[in-house]
């Protein structure tokens, strides 16, 4: 199965990605994890990506087709991969479409996580990350343990330095500009599938499944 989760910040890729990751045993490649993980490692990569992502900017269209390219090509994808995060512009989608036919491979289906701003907001502002294992919580929606820890590790939770309301409201108007074009470029290609993000995260779950196997 090969899936892009398209969706503005916030509306529940990285959830909905890490429990297909469980249920179909594919992986999920997350450009934002990955660029994240460059910027811990402080490569020359990562520290130009930071400014760009501190300042909810998108990151050159060129440095994160270099990075998909390269983790497409690796053994864990041939039986189907979950795309977050990317692609977010036409150019990546363009690209994407290469990298796929070079490798002999076609997309199956383009899940739109739909969630109001509103929502958004309050699920960005509340949201936390295990620094260890990288699991994501709420603090009202998906609550850690009573300790304030990662119910998976005890690992100590931290918040995304581009989940400051400022940066939000620019990433969602960056999202408006750059990405929502994507839905009309997979709505022609017949491979759009719209998927109510306002429900529960069981529930969102449960219909993205029913609209795989319906597919
Ligand atoms: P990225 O990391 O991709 O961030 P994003 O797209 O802004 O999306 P988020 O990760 O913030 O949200 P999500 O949809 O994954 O939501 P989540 O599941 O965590 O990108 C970050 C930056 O990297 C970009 O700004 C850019 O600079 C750069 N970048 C990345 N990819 C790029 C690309 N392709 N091109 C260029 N630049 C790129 O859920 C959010 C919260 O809500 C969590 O707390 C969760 O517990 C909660 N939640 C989830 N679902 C529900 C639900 N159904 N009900 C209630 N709460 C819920
Ligand atoms: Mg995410
Ligand atoms: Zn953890």
């Amino acid at each position: 199965m090969k899936l892009i989760l398209l969706g503005p910040p916030g509306a529940g890729k990285g959830t909905q990605a890490a429990m297909l990751v469980e249920q179909f045993g594919i992986p999920q490649i997350s450009t934002g994890d990955m660029l994240r993980a460059a910027v811990r490692e402080k490569s020359t990569m990562g520290l130009k990506a930071k400014e760009c992502m501190d300042a909810g900017a998108l990151v050159p269209d060129e440095v994160v087709v270099g990075i998909v390219r390269e983790r497409l090509q690796q053994e864990d994808c041939r039986a189907g991969f979950i795309l977050d995060g990317f692609p977010r512009t036409v150019p990546q989608a363009d690209a994407l479409k290469k990298v796929l036919a070079e490798l002999g491979k076609e997309l199956d289906s383009v899940i739109s996580l739909e969630v109001d701003t509103d929502a958004l907001v309050e699920r960005l502002t509340g949201r936390r990350t295990c620094g260890v294992c990288g699991k994501g919580y709420h603090l009202r929606f998906d609550p850690p343990r009573e300790d304030g820890l990662c119910r998976e590790c005890g690992g100590v939770l931290i918040q995304r330095d581009d989940d400051q309301e400022a940066t939000i409201r620019t990433r969602m108007d960056v999202y408006h500009e750059q990405t929502v074009p994507l839905e009309d470029y997979y709505r022609q290609q017949g491979l759009l599938c719209r998927v109510d993000g306002m429900q529960e995260i069981a529930t969102v779950h449960q219909r993205i499944v029913s609209v795989l196997q319906a597919g």
